[in-house]
């Protein structure tokens, strides 16, 4: 499955850009923007604006409402397009590969740099249910997506940037709008790695990681199974760190419990592996 975005990538003008940049500064205050404030909002003749709106419509990456919301609205495609393009500008990247991973709230593809390092792109999808239309998936966006989704790739990058490369984490490149870039990895989450020979080792090199997180005043806060990627040479990465607190929140000490029972939960289950919730948890130290 490719990207809608980077499908039409280069079919895509500057003026289209133009267009979908003056609806996203729209997007803030309208949720969808009225044809008759389109001529305000969009420095360009009315025409043009007719024009280049039908090809936006064509690509997907608007939406034309009718009856109740006559006017428009970007899609999420266009926020991708939007993100895509100012990355290529700033020259972190040049090209789009595959998907690696398309989930409920992030699609994740693989490109690469001016500089031929290959990266992973994340474009944070939060709040959007989606459905299959034939081969491909239409997002159905709920009013507040793109502002969820824009903090998530934020605080990620964010958390990226204070803990790498202390802890195993992918290395953080760039954000832009919704859309987080870090280095490539190669691995499989641990909860689909059909056997670990020494599965100790690997529970405390992960602990270890997340003791070192906490040193570091951080709290991953969505820790289990799925966020935990053993490296083809067996070391272990931790991903996916959004939802991060400071070890300062009010309900830190819960959000670290959480986390080192679901990887305990799971070495339990899956290798019969006894560790003492409390004694971990005293290991920990600020
Ligand atoms: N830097 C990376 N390099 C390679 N693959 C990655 C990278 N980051 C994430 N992935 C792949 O994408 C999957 C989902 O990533 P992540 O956990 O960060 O997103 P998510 O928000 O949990 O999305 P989902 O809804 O798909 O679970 C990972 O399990 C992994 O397979
Ligand atoms: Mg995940």
């Amino acid at each position: 499955m490719t990207l809608k975005a980077i499908e039409i990538f280069h079919d895509v003008e500057e003026k289209d850009i133009e267009l979908l940049s003056d609806l996203e500064e729209a997007a803030s205050r309208f949720e969808w923007i009225p044809e008759d404030r389109l001529s305000k909002i969009i420095d360009l003749p009315e025409q043009d604006i007719e024009y280049r709106l039908d090809r936006l419509n064509k690509f997907e990456l608007v939406e034309r409402g009718i009856a109740k919301y006559r006017g428009y609205r970007i899609l999420p495609p266009g926020f991708d397009l939007l993100a895509l393009n100012s990355l290529v500008q700033r020259d972190v990247l040049e090209a789009f590969g595959i998907a690696l991973g398309i989930g409920k709230e992030a699609d994740i593809y693989d490109a690469i740099t001016p500089e031929e390092k290959r990266v992973a792109v994340k474009f944070n999808r939060l709040g959007l249910t989606f459905t299959r239309l034939k081969e491909k998936r239409s997002y159905r966006p709920k009013h507040g997506w793109i502002d969820a989704s824009k903090k998530a790739a934020r605080r990620e990058f964010e958390v990226l940037e204070k803990i790498y490369p202390d802890v195993e984490v992918p290395e953080p490149i760039a954000f832009d709008r919704h859309v987080l870039v870090t280095g490539l990895i190669e691995g499989e989450e641990l909860e689909e790695v059909a056997e670990i020979d020494y599965p100790e080792p690997v529970l405390d090199e992960i602990l270890r990681n997340v003791k070192e997180s906490y040193k570091l005043g951080i709290i991953h806060g969505d820790l289990s199974e799925h966020n935990v990627i053993i490296k083809p040479n067996g070391e272990v990465l931790i991903i996916d760190w959004p939802q991060w607190e400071p070890v300062t929140h009010p309900e830190a000490d819960d959000l670290l419990r959480r986390d080192v029972k679901s990887i305990l939960s799971f070495f339990r289950r899956k290798f019969q592996i006894e560790r003492e919730l409390e004694t971990v948890l005293e290991e920990f130290e600020k």
